[in-house]
């Protein structure tokens, strides 16, 4: 392909989108805003930022953060916990965010450079790294002593017309386990709110529902503590909005035909919407997206998918012959997003229809399939997994006995 001459790609397929491509989410972010003013105002707020996988969680968290430091003078510190298990851990994490947060404003970064210089190595061209060894010694500390860390970091930038904290404690897949976090969590909540003047603090959690879920059952009142925010897909005209100004951006343009397919395919997820997007960018040549190249551009898009997620997780998973001749006869009856049970199993042998139910609840696990409002109703969680599916069962003799 001769794309040498293209410039940086505007998509971001697998990293949270730049503030500059953030796209719709009026409501959440309405939300979101209202509470911020009330932290601003010196009342602490608690939300839960949920939603699936890929829907825009931190990108959102992200954006937040961008203007509850630009409109609420709030200082945001947005820690991917990504591995972390323990409170020291948490810990950590949080004094690394802080030292890499970067601000332009001029005295803040200094004074946070004051305030944890025992942590911070030396400092390197672009930034500064961390002295690891010091800040571990001092995981247990901190992590007992976190309100107080985050109370006294307010303190040293009010000066700088700061008034509060905006903690975005993201990733937090390794954590909700160890029931000590609710705790942690709870401990953190309460004693704010017991303090003569409470810290004004944003506490967000970012994570799927069962995140919620595990935290809950090892604290019942982590139901009470937090405002749900939940994230939906995208519709239709936040996803034309996203492709027509994202394509914009780069000089390019989507014909009115041309959108239908890669709005259908998307479904409303962001992430999709990447990985689709990203496809089309590199297989156009005339900086016209027309119908052609939202086709090739989807189909390449299912099978980046294919590689990554289905072969992997769904073809590599289901030894059985059976159940990937069943999951080919779905393919070939099937390129929506949902089908009822009963279809298919018309078209079944006798042998896969005894294996049919426990097949549906493999796909249910391995999260390829949800159960639907109707009784009998499957529904693919995602549209390119299905799209992929099809195909492979049109084309691939393997999965095609
Ligand atoms: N509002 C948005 N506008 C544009 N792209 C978005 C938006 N929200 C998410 N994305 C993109 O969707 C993908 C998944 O987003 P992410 O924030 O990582 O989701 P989550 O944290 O819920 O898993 C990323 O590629 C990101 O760039
Ligand atoms: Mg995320």
């Amino acid at each position: 392909m001769n794309n040498i001459n293209k410039g940086k790609s505007p998509f971001y397929p697998g990293q949270p989108v730049p503030i500059e491509f953030f796209i719709g989410r009026m409501n959440e972010i309405e939300r979101i805003r209202r509470s911020l003013k009330q932290v601003e105002l010196g009342k602490p707020q608690m939300i839960f930022l949920t939603g699936e996988y890929g829907i825009g969680k931190s990108s959102l968290a992200g954006f937040m953060k961008y203007w509850a430091e630009k409109d609420n003078h709030i200082l945001g510190i947005h820690v991917l916990l990504g591995s972390a298990e323990s409170l020291e851990d948490i810990a950590i994490k949080t004094v690394e965010t802080v030292i890499k947060t970067r601000i332009y404003e001029s005295t803040i970064p200094e004074k946070i450079r004051n305030f944890l210089s025992k942590y911070i190595g030396k400092q390197e061209l672009f930034g500064v790294s961390i002295n690891l060894k010091e800040l571990k010694a001092d995981g247990p500390d901190i992590s007992q002593g976190y309100l107080s860390f985050l109370q006294e970091l307010l303190n040293r930038l009010k000066d700088d017309g700061i008034k509060g904290i905006m903690l975005i404690l993201d990733e937090i897949n390794g954590i909700t386990n160890n029931p000590q976090f609710a705790h942690f969590i709870k401990t953190l909540v309460d004693e704010n709110a017991l303090n003569s003047t409470p810290l004004p603090l944003m506490l967000m959690l970012c994570g799927v529902e069962e995140r919620r879920r595990d935290m809950i059952q090892h604290h019942q009142s982590i139901e009470r503590i937090f405002d749900i925010v939940e994230i939906k897909p995208m519709d239709k005209s936040e996803m034309k909005d996203f492709f027509t100004k994202t394509l914009n951006s780069v000089d390019m343009k989507i014909t009115k035909e041309a959108m239908p397919f890669l709005c259908h395919y998307s479904a409303g997820f962001p992430k999709i919407m990447h990985i689709i997007g990203d496809a089309v960018f590199w297989i156009d040549k005339d900086n016209i997206v027309n119908e052609a190249d939202a086709i090739s551009g989807v189909l390449a898009a299912a099978d980046e998918v294919g590689r990554k997620f289905v072969e992997i997780q769904v073809y590599n998973a289901l030894h059985s012959k059976d159940y990937h001749s069943i999951l080919a006869k779905i393919g070939k009856e099937n390129i929506s997003l949902s089908f009822q049970k009963t279809t298919i199993e018309e078209k079944l042998s006798s042998i896969e229809k005894r294996k049919f139910n426990n097949f549906l609840q493999r796909m249910k696990r391995l999260k390829v399939l949800k159960s639907g409002d109707e009784f009998g109703e499957y529904i693919f969680n995602s549209r390119l997994v299905s799209l992929y599916i099809h195909l492979n069962s049109i084309k691939d003799k393997k999965v095609n006995p």
